[in-house]
């Protein structure tokens, strides 16, 4: 599975993976989900959200136990954030038939669509559409880079846009979803343990910066006479590292839009997304606020006009006691795996679904807690630990 997952979407000039929702990257990683499940003669179905299902057992039953992730990258991502824990779930589904398990809950895995939102600019739209997190109009207005609408993108796939919202008879036949994903930190590389459970994500969200200038020609015109949004568009990305700082928090400019983009030109317009996550509430809108509060002396200082928009936001999210402690039973019962308990900034599905119902996260260890890298990485043994300790989960879950 791995083997064949590895080509798709991979550019050649970076090594990293660029499979964005509803291109042809993203049609191909559907495929390969959807002959998968072929492959084990599991019951497949897309739902209006353009989510994937494979099922073992009818899932009208009720009360099913459902795992998997995402298959959609980062701009220049990695193998394994999202595509681990859709593997292991096939994967844990094979050895669970190797062992013969009797499993009297309906199992399901699912590949939720846009994770990670490189081309809408918003996470985890599947699961916040299927959830009722995003509604239909608000997906509707969604739009890429180059102005293709969301609703147009996904017409060209092939997927009925007027379809998409909320779906909550699906998620009522849900009675437990376990995700299993790569660390995204070190913590299981230093305390020496291949796998982790999630106790609870942080709080993050993304914020757009538009710092709007006045174009002109770089040689000709005297500073003085300048609006340039660009310098203050840099202090502002200095203003947030020191307010994440003081914080105990982390924030990121990581993509920026300049416009007209010529060496040559001022610019007029400086677009930067802070993406910005505490642990607590009350430190992340004291970062937020701190960055932008800095943002308009600078923009103020430089006769600069600046607009900001929170783009998306997600509330801290608790894990369900009782599925994680059920989680740490089950694989606490094998005397050689010692399962740590970890908190994560990372955002997940899982965070979003577990709003609607009992979800619960495992991590397998990455080596140097690099992700959203094509050096993002773990070791095929941990991986397979990943696998066993996702099988007994789902078979400890699905048989009671
Ligand atoms: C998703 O991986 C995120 O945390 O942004
Ligand atoms: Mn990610
Ligand atoms: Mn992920």
């Amino acid at each position: 599975m791995w083997a064949e997952l590895l080509p798709v979407g991979r550019s050649s000039a970076s090594g990293g993976y660029r499979r964005y929702a509803w291109t042809g990257a993203d049609a191909d990683c559907r495929t390969w989900f959807r002959e998968q499940a072929g492959a084990r003669g599991l019951a497949y179905e897309t739902d209006r959200n353009g989510n994937q299902w494979a099922w073992l057992g009818d899932p009208a039953a009720g009360n099913a136990v459902v795992t998997g992730s995402h298959l959609d990258s980062v701009p220049d991502g990695g193998a394994f954030d999202g595509p681990l824990g859709v593997v292991s779930a096939f994967a844990a589904l094979d050895e669970l038939r190797g062992r013969g398990a009797r499993l009297t809950r309906p199992l399901g895995i699912v590949n939720f669509g846009d994770e990670e939102g490189a081309r809408f600019g918003l996470a985890c739209v599947g699961s916040r559409l299927t959830s009722g997190a995003l509604t239909t109009e608000q997906a509707h207005r969604l739009t890429d880079a180059d102005g293709i609408t969301l609703p147009q993108a996904m017409e060209r796939a092939g997927h009925d846009p007027d379809s998409v919202g909320p779906d909550p008879e699906r998620l009522a036949r849900i009675g437990a979803f376990v995700e299993l994903h790569v660390e995204q930190g070190r913590a299981l590389d230093l305390s020496g343990d291949r796998i982790g459970i999630a106790s609870a994500i942080w709080p993050h969200g993304r914020w757009r910066f538009d710092f709007h200038g006045e174009a002109n020609h770089a040689g000709t015109t005297r500073l003085a006479d300048r609006h340039d949004p660009m310098p203050s568009y840099a202090e502002t990305v200095l203003a947030a590292r020191r307010e994440a700082e003081l914080a105990g928090a982390v924030a990121t400019f990581g993509k920026v839009a300049v416009e007209p983009n010529g060496v040559n030109a001022i610019p007029s317009l400086v677009r930067g997304w802070l993406d910005a996550r505490a642990a607590d509430q009350e430190s992340l809108d004291g970062v937020v606020a701190g960055v932008e509060k800095a943002a308009r002396g600078y923009a103020a200082a430089h006769g600069v006009d600046l607009d900001v928009e929170c783009e998306s936001f997600t509330p801290v999210v608790d894990f369900d006691h009782t599925l994680r402690d059920e989680l740490a039973r089950i694989l606490g019962s094998e005397a050689d795996l010692r399962v740590p308990v970890l908190g994560t900034g990372a955002g997940h599905d899982a965070g979003i679904l577990s709003g609607s119902i009992p979800t619960a996260m495992l991590f397998v260890r990455n080596p140097t807690g690099v992700s959203h890298s094509p050096a993002e990485y773990a070791a095929e043994d941990d991986c397979v630990a990943g696998v066993r300790a996702l099988a007994d989960v789902l078979e400890g879950l699905a048989r009671t």
